[in-house]
């Protein structure tokens, strides 16, 4: 299986990397932000627990993301590998995605992290508030979202370098030239 962790901080283009990865590869994409917003969207009871953490930019708790994790993958079938979208998000969750590959007789093939700086992912997202209207597209919550990547996410990137699984990517140009980017490591493992 070819199983891919696609990190960055928020809008460094996980998702818009994604589309294109899924097709080209055949996998199964996997986004918990993806998930949660259609709790959210559909007003269960798990999207209500939710709203008011992801609208302050927090993250959602660990026992919250591996329920909805644990329903996508039992809707998985024959899959040829997985990416993994925003997750893992913490040291917790790193290791929690080593228990559940083993689980599913496999391992991660590489943790692929978007370097993008802050500058620039401010002004991408707010441009994307103008378009989408995202509810945590917002100075101050993006502010705190970039908070939490520093604090919790980023030391991820160091667990899969010790382990010899993380490849970072230039996150900066268009969208092709770093899909051609992503691609090139894809290709050599
Ligand atoms: P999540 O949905 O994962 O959001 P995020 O990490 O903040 O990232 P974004 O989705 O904003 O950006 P992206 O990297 O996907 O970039 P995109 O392609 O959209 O998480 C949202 C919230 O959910 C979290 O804050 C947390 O509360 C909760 N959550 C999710 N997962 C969790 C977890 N595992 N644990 C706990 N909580 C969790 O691109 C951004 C914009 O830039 C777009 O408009 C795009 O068109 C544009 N763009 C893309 N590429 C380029 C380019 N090359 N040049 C110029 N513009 C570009
Ligand atoms: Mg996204």
């Amino acid at each position: 299986m070819l199983n891919i962790a696609l990190f960055g901080p928020p809008g460094s283009g996980k998702g818009t990397q994604s589309k294109y990865l899924i097709e080209k590869y055949n996998l199964a994409y996997i986004s918990t932000g993806d998930l949660l917003r259609a709790e959210l969207a559909a007003g269960s009871d798990l999207g209500k627990q939710v709203k008011a953490v992801m609208d302050a930019g927090n993250l959602v708790s660990d026992e919250l993301i591996v329920q909805i994790l644990e329903k996508k993958i039992k809707s998985l079938e024959n899959v040829k590998g997985i990416l993994f979208d925003g997750f893992p998000r913490n040291l917790v969750q790193a290791y929690i995605l080593t228990g559940l590959f083993s689980k599913l007789n496999t391992e991660l093939t590489c943790m692929i992290s978007l370097e993008v700086s802050e500058d620039e992912l401010m002004g991408r997202m707010l441009k994307r508030a103008e378009i989408e209207g995202r509810s945590d597209d917002k100075p101050e919550t993006i502010r705190n979202r970039f908070k939490q990547y520093r604090e919790k996410t980023q030391p991820v990137e160091g667990f899969y370098e010790e382990i010899g699984k993380c490849y970072k990517v230039d996150g900066l140009g268009t969208i092709d030239e770093i899909f051609d980017r992503i691609c090139e490591v894809i290709d050599r493992l």
